[in-house]
C-alpha cells in the first residue's frame, strides 16, 4: 500500500511539473521544455566545456516562482556544428530595445541596431586598422556587406579588409565590442564597379561563430519573416544606421539612426537617368530630404523597415548622388532580390 502511494504520489507530481513547463526553442533552433538546469542531462554535460557554458547561458529561457533562473532543454549539449548555414527564425533575429519616441531622435540607444558591424581596413603603408564600411550580422557566422566595400575601385586606395568588429556603439571606447578575423569572401559574381553599381552586394564568413547577446544580434532577412518589400509606399519610413559621415564632413563616433523615405521604382529610375545611370529593380531608392540620408562612410551598411516587432534588412546602402542633398535619394542593393544567392553562399 505505501509503495503504491508513493508511486501514485510520483505520477501526480511528474505531471504537475509537465504541465508547467513552457515551450522554448533553444540556440539551435530546436523546440525544448523551460526547465531547472538539473533536470536536464544534455545541459549539465555542457557545463565541462567553454562553449558548453556559453550554449548554456544562451538557453537561458526565464525564471521560475522562486527566482531560480530556467533553461530550454532539449537533447542538445552545444552549438549545432553544422549551423552555420542557417539563418535565425523571427523570434531571435530583429529584435531590439524599441522606444518609438527615439525614432525620431538621432542618437540610438546603446542595444538599438545590435547586428551593425564595422569592417576594418589595413592600409596601403601599413598603418594601424582604419574603419570605413559597415554591414549587418544576418546569423552566427555572416555579414552581409556591399561588394564595393570589399573590392573595386573604392577600396584600392584604402587597403585591404581584415577584420569586422560586433557590438560596437561609440568607436571611441568600442567597450563590449568583439573583433573577428574574416575566412572568407563572396563577392557577387555579377557586380558591376561602374556607375550604377549593379550587384552591389557580397557576402563575408567569420573565422569562427559569434555568440548573440544583448549588444549583438542577427537581424532579420525579408524572407524570413515574409515581406519581400513588394508592397512598400512612396514615402514609407525606413531606417538607416551607421557611424558615417555626417552633413559636417565627419564621421561620427557613436552610432547614429536617419529616417529616409521610400521612393517608387518608376520615380527614382527617372530621376538618376537625368545623370545617365541607370537603375535595375534590384536596386531601392529612399532618402532625399536635405540633412536626412545615408552617406559615404554609411556603405555596406542596412536599410531597414520595422514589420510586426522586428527589424527587417531591406536594403544595403550602395551610392547617391552626392550626400544629403535634397531631391536625390539614396540607392540601396534590395536583398529581397538576392534571397536565393545569400542562401546559395552559406556554407555549413
Ligand atoms: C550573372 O549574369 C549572367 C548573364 O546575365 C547570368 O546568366 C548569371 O545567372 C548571373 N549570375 C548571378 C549569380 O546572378
Amino acid at each position: 500500500m505505501k509503495v503504491f502511494v508513493a508511486v501514485f504520489l510520483c505520477i501526480l507530481i511528474v505531471r504537475n511539473v509537465r504541465a508547467q513547463y513552457k515551450e522554448c526553442r533553444n540556440p539551435n533552433q530546436r523546440t525544448g521544455q523551460c526547465v531547472d538546469i538539473s533536470w536536464c542531462p544534455a545541459l549539465m554535460k555542457s557545463r565541462s566545456t567553454n562553449s558548453g557554458v556559453h550554449f548554456i547561458l544562451a538557453s537561458f529561457c526565464g525564471y521560475d516562482r522562486n527566482n531560480q533562473a530556467l533553461f530550454c532543454c532539449t537533447w542538445d549539449s552545444d552549438y549545432d556544428g553544422e549551423a552555420s548555414n542557417v539563418l535565425p527564425l523571427q523570434d531571435t533575429c530583429g529584435g531590439d530595445i524599441v522606444n518609438l519616441n527615439i525614432l525620431s531622435g538621432k542618437k540610438t540607444v546603446i542595444s538599438e541596431f545590435s547586428w551593425m558591424a564595422l569592417l576594418y581596413y589595413r592600409p596601403l603603408n601599413g598603418g594601424n586598422l582604419v574603419h570605413k564600411c559597415a554591414g549587418s550580422l544576418i546569423n552566427h557566422r555572416y555579414v552581409l556587406t556591399a561588394a564595393h566595400c570589399v573590392t573595386g575601385r573604392y577600396i584600392l586606395g584604402i587597403g585591404r579588409l581584415v577584420s569586422v568588429k560586433l557590438g560596437v556603439h561609440d568607436t571611441r571606447t568600442a567597450k563590449d565590442s568583439i573583433s573577428m578575423a574574416i575566412e572568407e569572401i563572396h563577392v557577387h559574381e555579377n557586380y558591376t564597379d561602374g556607375y550604377n553599381f549593379l550587384n552591389d552586394i557580397a557576402l563575408i564568413r567569420l573565422e569562427s561563430k559569434v555568440d548573440y547577446s544583448a549588444t549583438i544580434r542577427p537581424i532579420c532577412l525579408p524572407s524570413t519573416v515574409g515581406n519581400m518589400g513588394m508592397s512598400m509606399r512612396d514615402g514609407q519610413l525606413l531606417y538607416v544606421s551607421g557611424w558615417g559621415r555626417t552633413l559636417n564632413g565627419q564621421s561620427s563616433p557613436t552610432k547614429l539612426k536617419v529616417e529616409v523615405g521610400y521612393w517608387n521604382n518608376i520615380r527614382c529610375k527617372a530621376r538618376y537617368f537625368e545623370q545617365h545611370i541607370a537603375l535595375k529593380d534590384s536596386q531601392i531608392c529612399a532618402g532625399g530630404q536635405k540633412h536626412a540620408d545615408s552617406c559615404e562612410g554609411d556603405s555596406g551598411g542596412p536599410l531597414m523597415s520595422y514589420h510586426q516587432g522586428v527589424w527587417v534588412l531591406q536594403g544595403i546602402v550602395s551610392f547617391g548622388y552626392n550626400c544629403g542633398l535634397a531631391n536625390w535619394p539614396g540607392v540601396y542593393t534590395k536583398v529581397a532580390s538576392y534571397d536565393y544567392w545569400i542562401k546559395e553562399k552559406m556554407r555549413p
